[in-house]
């Protein structure tokens, strides 16, 4: 059960192909160039380094998770040896400097808004320190995510319900279910709590960590990301926030 909830968790949210590409093109504009090293942070299974590290044969990853249980899943996405070899799997805390910097550092999924203020704080410090190119925070905001709402989607197979359970004014208690088309319930398959901040809070966090350069990206309706001055004024909006 707990192999399929991580499969299901890549099903429903996870996109790494469609992120690297992005990833590239964001390079491309704010670095030059193309990026050869990655550093994921709030890793889970590794996911999206695994699928770095196969698009080319020079590309080199370290996935960061707290949970070495959830980083062994990294051995299901099918590397070959050279592949493997040429990613690391790090268990330990989002906080911890690696050795060696790298082209790109990402916290993908909202993972990072788990951490309170003094944790976001040395975070970014170390984002700073193991960043040799550019940082990539996923980032979500607007009134719809502050109240309790659930919301059903459809994938292949299964339907997964995003639940916002509370909202106390600061942070959001949140969980994700999968309903298997064979009728197998996963309810509260991942539960989290969310620091809720604004685009202009984390970008102040970014600057204090000595990001100089912050731009914001966030996504319209058909799903195509511009980069802002301010945050919409949507409903509910995602978007990234991209340190130099
Ligand atoms: C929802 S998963 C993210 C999976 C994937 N990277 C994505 O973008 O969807 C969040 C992960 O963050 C990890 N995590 C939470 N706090 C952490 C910390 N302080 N340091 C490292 N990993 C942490 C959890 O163990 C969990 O596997």
């Amino acid at each position: 059960m707990n192999a399929l909830r991580h499969r299901l968790y890549e099903a429903a949210v996870q996109s790494p192909e469609i992120d690297i590409a992005l990833l590239e093109r964001l390079y491309a504009r704010h670095v030059g160039g193309e990026p050869e090293t990655l550093r994921e942070d709030f890793a889970g299974t590794a996911l999206t380094s695994a699928r770095f590290v196969e698009s080319d044969a020079e590309r080199e990853a370290l996935a960061v998770d707290l949970d070495a249980a959830v980083l062994a899943h990294a051995a299901d996405h099918g590397l070959d040896e050279d592949e493997r070899a040429r990613l690391t799997l790090l268990a330990g805390d989002v906080r911890t400097r690696s050795e060696r910097a790298y082209d790109l550092v990402i916290a993908m999924n909202f993972s990072w808004a788990v951490l309170d203020d003094a944790a976001l704080g040395e975070y970014f410090a170390t984002a700073r320190a193991c960043c040799d190119g550019l940082f990539v925070l996923e980032h979500f905001d607007g009134p719809e995510l502050r109240r309790p709402r659930r919301a059903e989607h459809r994938a292949d197979g299964f339907t997964y319900v995003w639940e916002q359970r509370a909202f106390d004014g600061r942070c959001l208690d949140a969980a994700l279910h999968f309903v298997l088309d064979d009728g197998t319930h996963l309810d509260d398959a991942f539960t989290y709590r969310f620091v809720l901040r604004t685009a202009d809070e984390v970008r102040a966090m970014l600057a204090s960590a000595g990001f100089d350069e912050v731009t914001l990206y966030a996504e319209d309706a058909r799903g195509r990301r511009t980069a802002r001055r301010r945050a919409p004024r949507a409903p509910l909006w995602r978007g990234l926030l991209v340190a130099r």
